[in-house]
């Protein structure tokens, strides 16, 4: 079993990385293998709308924009449950974050067969400034995010920095318990 944890932090040492630390200790307590993947470190462009407004991520679901998008793509259908952390920023997700999915999201959300997604559970992570503001819009788009590519949603967690001590045992809590469920439905 495999579990993904993708962050969108231009930060190593922020909300978001703590966010991440967090999920990794609960993925780990239940001795399960986890990749992290910074979106940050790696080179991912915007989509382009490629034709009338669809390229080949229509029918034949891949992106033609040649980047890291591919490998972390196809890396992703050997994934059985993720944890998407970003950042807050004007209310939505970080940039990063925006220009993985977005490409994502057009390439799996309207296959006829499975998508690397189906089914399998997913737990969306906001981390916010002290503020909060933004924080639900963030986590509305996560949901429609995760609805598109007919994940299992497993949870929903807005992160600021007033609540961060109490969140962070949260997101590893939450973790721990996805994965567990995962663990005993792979045996039954
Ligand atoms: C461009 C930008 C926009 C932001 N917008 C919001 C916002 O809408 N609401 C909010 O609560 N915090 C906002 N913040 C604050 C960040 O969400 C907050 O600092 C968060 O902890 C950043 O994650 P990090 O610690 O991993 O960098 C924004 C920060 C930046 C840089």
């Amino acid at each position: 079993m495999n579990v993904m944890i993708l962050t969108s932090s231009p930060n190593i040492d922020g909300l978001t990385a703590a966010c991440a630390n967090a999920a990794k200790i609960g993925v780990e307590e239940t001795g399960t293998r986890v990749q992290m993947v910074s979106l940050n470190q790696k080179q991912i462009g915007n989509c382009q709308a490629c034709g009338n407004g669809w390229g080949p991520c229509r029918n034949e679901h891949y992106c033609q924009v040649k980047d890291d998008f591919q490998e972390l793509h196809a890396a992703m259908a050997d994934i059985d449950a993720f944890v998407l952390i970003t950042p807050v920023y004007w209310g939505e997700m970080s940039e990063s974050a925006k220009a993985f999915t977005d490409r994502l999201r057009r390439c799996e959300a309207i296959k006829k067969q499975t998508t690397f997604f189906e089914e399998k559970p997913v737990i969306s992570v906001a981390a916010a400034g002290g503020s909060g503001n933004g924080l639900t819009t963030c986590l509305t788009s996560m949901e429609r995010l995760f609805t598109h590519l007919r994940a299992e949603k497993f949870d929903f967690i807005g992160v600021t920095q007033k609540n961060r001590r109490y969140k962070l045992n949260t997101i590893q809590e939450a973790v721990k318990e996805m994965v567990s469920v995962l663990i005993r439905k792979n045996k039954s």
